[in-house]
């Protein structure tokens, strides 16, 4: 039960970094990296609305989803921090680094990390922040050395991103700091002791940004309790917001909510009514462990599936349009299909003249529903 929101799963991290103004510090800057190691601005307004809705409509949220399992925190909860949390087991250094560098990054970043054609560069820059034309690197520019193994492991190699062992990143880190002459010695392991002995040269170059940096927050302390005095309302339908799958229920107190559609359970009875009804398909379908293509594709786990998606069959035009438009068979659709697939779908090659008993359409449906 989603009852409240644990404030310190919000990605809401200590106040973000601002390059210091000209003059006052070792560079010049503007704020285009202030958040390097967050999710996009976009991303955290989503899910702060997200949050914002759990909170302020509780009628709703003893029904709505189920608490994330500790997998799912883990493979959302990458980040690291400039001060190494998140950091795991492990360790490389810059001469382990050099031969996967040269293997998984040179092609696109230069053997020396000066960039091939235009992809980025990942060294050099020194002195240039106040130039015109600032070269911003990890050497020139960077404050934090999380922010490379974060980078490297988030999204390294660019096309086949979080490919590489923590070993291999560590490793990478290195020998990328390595290459920028902020680690000298080859053989200095990184690990999650030693990340506190690397200092980035661009590190003074910033001031923290202490101003609230999320909507709830710049109004002030946001309510997490007894919010409102008076009974709760209902104010806005999640499906007017359009969050979440539309399925009515009633409330202790009477009202009508939207509440998130439930897997309806199957019916046994129903799927075997189906199965005599599925007998005027028989003669073009095959459902079952040896179901073959016939007149028409088999139907093994069609519901819940795209439209003309099995293989080596050989739809007509108008399925394969739908199917390009992200027809998807469920219950809803099928019934159309199956009540007059010639009107449903101009053009079909199903000639079928349809069930027009409503009854029967739900009942072959539910049959389907036992292939996969
Ligand atoms: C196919 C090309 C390609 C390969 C291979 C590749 N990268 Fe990248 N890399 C990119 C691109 C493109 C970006 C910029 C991505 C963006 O800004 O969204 C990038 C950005 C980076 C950055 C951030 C640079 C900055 O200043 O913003 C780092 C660090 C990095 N890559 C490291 C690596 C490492 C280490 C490897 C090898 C494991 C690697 N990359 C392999 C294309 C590549
Ligand atoms: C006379 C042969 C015939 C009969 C009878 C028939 N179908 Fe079809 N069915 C087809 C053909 C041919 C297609 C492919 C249509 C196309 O490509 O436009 C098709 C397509 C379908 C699809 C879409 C499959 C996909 O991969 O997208 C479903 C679902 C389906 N039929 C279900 C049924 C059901 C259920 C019945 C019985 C109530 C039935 N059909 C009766 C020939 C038939």
């Amino acid at each position: 039960m989603l009852k409240s929101v644990d404030l310190s799963l919000l990605p809401l991290p200590a106040a973000p970094l601002l390059p210091l103004p000209p003059g006052e510090g070792r560079g010049e800057g503007i704020a285009t990296r202030t958040t390097l190691t967050r999710p996009s601005s976009k991303a955290r307004g989503l899910f702060t609305a997200l949050a914002t809705l759990l909170l302020t409509t509780p009628a709703l949220a003893n029904d709505l989803g189920r608490p994330a399992t500790p997998a799912e925190i883990a493979a959302w909860d990458i980040d690291i921090r400039p001060d190494g949390q998140g950091l795991p087991e492990g360790g490389g250094t810059p001469a382990d680094g050099e031969p996967i560098y040269n293997d998984r990054c040179a092609s696109c970043h230069g053997v020396f990390g000066e960039g091939e054609g235009r992809w980025p560069v990942l060294t050099g820059g020194d002195g240039t922040l106040q130039d015109d034309r600032p070269v911003k690197t990890i050497g020139s520019y960077w404050p934090y050395a999380s922010t490379v193994w974060d980078y490297i492991h988030r999204a390294m190699p660019f096309g086949d991103a979080q490919s590489l062992s923590d070993d291999e990143v560590y490793a990478l880190t290195a020998y990328v700091l390595y290459m920028n002459d902020i680690i000298d010695d080859e053989d200095f392991e990184l690990t999650r002791e030693t990340f506190g002995e690397i200092e980035m040269p661009n590190e003074g170059g910033f001031i923290a940004d202490e101003r609230p940096d999320t909507m709830t927050l710049a109004k002030g302390e946001p309510c997490m309790s007894d919010c409102t005095d008076g009974p709760v309302k209902i104010t806005m339908r999640a499906a007017v917001l359009d969050v979440t799958p539309q399925t009515e229920a009633t409330t202790d107190e009477g009202e009508t909510v939207m509440v998130a559609a439930a897997a309806p359970a199957f019916d046994a009875g129903l799927a075997e009514k189906g199965k005599k009804v599925f007998k005027k398909c028989g003669a073009c379908h095959q459902v079952g462990e040896k179901a073959k293509n016939r007149t028409g594709p088999l139907l093994n786990g069609v519901i819940g599936k795209e439209a003309g998606a099995v293989e080596k069959f050989r739809y007509s035009k108008a399925m394969k349009k739908a199917a390009a438009e992200g027809l998807i068979w469920n219950a809803e659709t099928l019934g159309w299909y199956l009540e007059a697939p010639r009107t449903y779908m101009k053009g079909t090659k199903m000639s079928f003249k349809g069930l027009s008993d409503e009854d029967d359409r739900a009942a072959v449906i539910e049959y389907l529903k036992q292939f996969e």
